[in-house]
């Protein structure tokens, strides 16, 4: 459940979740190795071919991954039917799962997802409104505000979504929830700077990143200006 927290300021930890679906799929233990030095979280991304239209992996990879890794499993589940898979996943290493609020039986899926012992996140599309997100902000670790269509890596960063983010922020603030608001897709140096300042403290990257020549530059180089950002804003 998400923390709550007395404090007048909730800073929630600036952190980069290196998306492997733009890595080397070939050689993916590698690319996890290569981002490593620089982050504690790695975004993982499930795709049914249904909730989206392109397939990527599932419980088995996790589970290879699993074995070559000690990061933070973010798994997000772009699928239409994501009951039937959270044991699977958490059987094969997921840390977090994160469940799209637009699939329904969001309720059933928290308790789900709290009952495996899986850090429980919840995600919206870019169209999909606060107001869907608001009943259960009490009962997550983790919103992610989608920041392009999911679906595809190496999309344009929209940047209509960050009301939505600063909404969610200060929704959780006034509840004094410390809760973790990840964004996900465009991401970079630049884009990072404008969702850190609306509340976001969970960023995701996959072209950013793996389409890098030097991907853990790229991770330092997200998190800097992040931090950057949070510096300013606090003086
Ligand atoms: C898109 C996925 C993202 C994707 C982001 O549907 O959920 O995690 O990897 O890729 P970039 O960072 O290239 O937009
Ligand atoms: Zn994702």
């Amino acid at each position: 459940m998400a923390t709550v927290d007395s404090s007048p300021t909730l800073a929630p930890t600036l952190r980069v979740a290196p998306s492997i679906l733009s890595a080397d799929f070939g050689s993916l233990a590698d690319a996890v190795a290569g981002i490593t030095p620089g982050t504690d979280w790695l975004h993982v991304d499930v795709m049914d071919g249904h909730f989206v239209p392109n397939l990527t992996i599932g419980p088995p990879v996790v589970a290879s991954l699993r074995a070559h890794s000690d990061l933070y499993f973010d798994t997000h589940l772009m699928i239409t039917d994501p009951a039937r898979y959270l044991e699977p996943f958490r059987d094969a290493g997921a840390d977090g799962c994160t469940v799209h609020v637009e699939v329904g039986e969001t309720a059933a899926l928290i308790t789900q997802m709290r009952d495996l012992g899986l850090r429980v996140g919840l995600a919206a599309n870019p169209d999909t409104a606060f107001e869907a997100l608001e009943p259960f902000l009490d009962r997550v670790d983790l919103v992610l505000c989608m920041t392009v269509f999911p679906g595809f890596g190496g999309q344009s960063f929209m940047g209509e979504v960050l009301p939505k983010i600063a909404q969610v922020r200060a929704a959780a603030d006034a509840a004094g929830l410390t809760l973790d608001i990840e964004v996900d897709g465009g991401i970079d140096e630049r884009t990072v700077v404008d969702v850190t300042r609306a509340g976001a403290n969970v960023f995701v990257a996959g072209s950013a990143v793996f389409n890098r020549d030097d991907p853990l530059g790229a991770v330092s180089g997200i998190l800097r200006a992040a931090t950057e950002e949070r510096a300013g804003v606090a003086s």
